[in-house]
């Protein structure tokens, strides 16, 4: 099949990496001849006909940085049939024949809904700190995001030690865990709460207490913000053990940052795939990394809430306090 001219957006919050996979499209597409629109803002840009024709130029130079070159928005008019309706328009008047969308799966939730209102095909690129795309097994700027806080907590590990306190660090993450397991194996951290798993205030203090008879005398609890707020969570410790415990929230720090190694490497591999898979007449699929091959799953499967697949980890780290 053969696509004279595609578009790429990015939608949702930004991910360290996006403008990896922004170039692997960019360049991958005008390689095999297709003409490759950048629409900027997501959703908004393709309602407003905010785009531009991109080149192998236009990509240069932002490989090794975070955030979108396109800009990203979360965009409620494009929940409506009207804003739709209008995004349709832009997209006949400016000639796109596919689209690759790089976001989350509130991203590929309204690209598949696009196509069943208006038959606008296009094939998702799983871009997200969150790591929470059903059906893959890590998305865009989810390493990066981890190695940020991981960081982060490696620093609160100093006054912890230092100043004999409770630390309890919330990540983000919605209502995923993957991130909060991560920096909680990865930076030696006493406890996790995630929201896969029910846990109870009494039984976390419990262990500090008794670690605290054993002589243990600092403790970093990292709290997935689907789990519950960091503010709340320590005030409650502090209640029920009257040791002293500091609430930190790491928030955006996480979303920015030069992509690692692993984020741009999976950035360009589905990049080029994408835009393989949209140039064979695919259509309403994610593309993603599973078992470190490349793969596409049906918009379907990845909007699904993701399988949880965390239990050894979180075992690991119970095991390991
Ligand atoms: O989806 C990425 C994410 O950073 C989530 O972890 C977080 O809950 C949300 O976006 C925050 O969104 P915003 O930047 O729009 O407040």
């Amino acid at each position: 099949m053969s696509l004279k001219r595609i578009a790429v957006l990015t939608t949702g919050g930004d991910a360290p990496g996006m403008n990896a996979a922004i170039r692997a499209l960019v360049r991958c597409g005008t390689n095999q001849k297709v003409e490759v629109m950048g629409v900027f803002r997501g959703w908004w840009g393709l309602i407003h006909d905010e785009m531009k024709l991109f080149n192998h130029r236009s990509v240069s130079g932002i490989i090794n940085q975070g955030g979108t070159i396109l800009k990203t928005s979360r965009c409620p008019e494009f929940e409506t049939q009207e804003g739709q309706a209008r995004a349709f328009e832009m997209v006949k008047k400016n000639g796109i024949e596919g689209m690759v969308v790089i976001g989350g799966n509130g991203s590929f939730r309204a690209a598949h809904t696009f196509y069943k209102n208006f038959g606008v095909v296009s094939i998702g690129l799983p871009a997200s700190i969150d790591n929470d795309i059903n059906g893959i097994d890590t998305t865009v700027g989810w390493d990066t995001a981890i190695n940020t806080a991981l960081s982060a907590i490696d620093n609160i590990r100093d006054t912890a030690t230092s100043m004999e306190r409770i630390y309890v660090v919330e990540v983000m993450g919605r209502e995923c865990g993957a991130i909060a397991l991560a920096v909680a194996l990865g930076g030696g951290c006493e406890d996790v709460l995630i929201p896969e798993k029910k846990y109870d205030m009494e039984d976390v203090c419990h262990s500090i207490v008794n670690g605290n008879l054993r002589g243990k005398v600092s403790w970093i609890i990292v709290v997935a913000e689907g789990a519950g707020h960091a503010v709340d969570i320590a005030k409650k410790i502090n209640e029920i053990t009257t040791l002293e415990t500091r609430p930190v929230v790491l928030g955006h720090i996480q979303r920015g940052g030069r992509p690692t190694a692993m984020s741009r490497d999976i950035a360009l591999r589905l990049g080029q795939e994408a835009v393989s898979r949209l140039l064979n007449g695919e259509k309403n699929k994610a593309v993603g990394i599973h078992e470190n091959k490349v793969i596409a799953v049906d918009f379907e499967t990845a909007i699904k809430k993701k399988e949880y697949q965390g239990e050894n980890i979180y075992n690991l780290i119970k095991g390991l306090t």
